[in-house]
């Protein structure tokens, strides 16, 4: 089976998350960045990002998956932001036909846990199987092992390698 974990990270906690992710499943990593980087400051990202929610944008990438058909399960990892998936995610998701994939999501966050991004991508991938969500608290990613680990254990990557 092949797998891809794609994730996209502002700040470097949801990075490391993602490639202790790999380095447990194997397959390959993806870094998911805008074209526009955001500010290098937290609260004025936070404003880009509240804007972007706003307008229901799509943010350009800077590129895409070679042969994402040949991925089955796809680990898809980023920050909570505003409550939800930041929008570049939003521009992963559509840019690629998802149908019978299986989707995993994790994400790092402040408080929010995985908030509504669950049930935003399940409206965005409909045809796909989503996959428990893992969240992961900042500042707490140096003990993040073994929910990681527990999580692998979920039903639905029982299938045959
Ligand atoms: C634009 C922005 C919005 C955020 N909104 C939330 C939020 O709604 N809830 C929450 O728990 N954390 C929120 N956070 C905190 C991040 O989810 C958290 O710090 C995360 O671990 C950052 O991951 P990263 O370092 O991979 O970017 C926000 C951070 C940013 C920059």
């Amino acid at each position: 089976m092949s797998l891809l974990v794609a994730y996209f990270s502002w700040g470097g906690t949801t990075r490391i998350i993602a490639e202790q992710i790999q380095k447990t499943v194997g397959g390959d990593l993806f870094e998911i960045k805008t074209l526009d980087p955001y500010p290098k400051e937290y609260n004025p990202t936070t404003a880009v990002a509240k804007r972007e929610q706003r307008s229901n944008a799509r943010p350009a990438l800077t590129a895409q998956v070679n042969g994402m058909d040949s991925y089955k399960t796809i680990f898809l990892g980023y920050p909570n932001w505003w409550g939800t998936i930041p929008m570049a995610i939003v521009t992963f998701l559509e840019s690629y036909n998802f149908s019978g994939k299986l989707i995993i999501p994790f994400c790092t966050h402040g408080g929010s846990a995985l908030g509504r991004s669950i049930a935003d991508i399940k409206k965005l991938c409909p045809q796909s199987t989503i996959g428990e969500g893992l969240a992961i608290r900042n500042g707490t990613i140096d003990h993040a092992g073994n929910a990681i680990t527990v999580w692998l254990r979920q039903p639905c990557l029982d299938q045959p390698k």
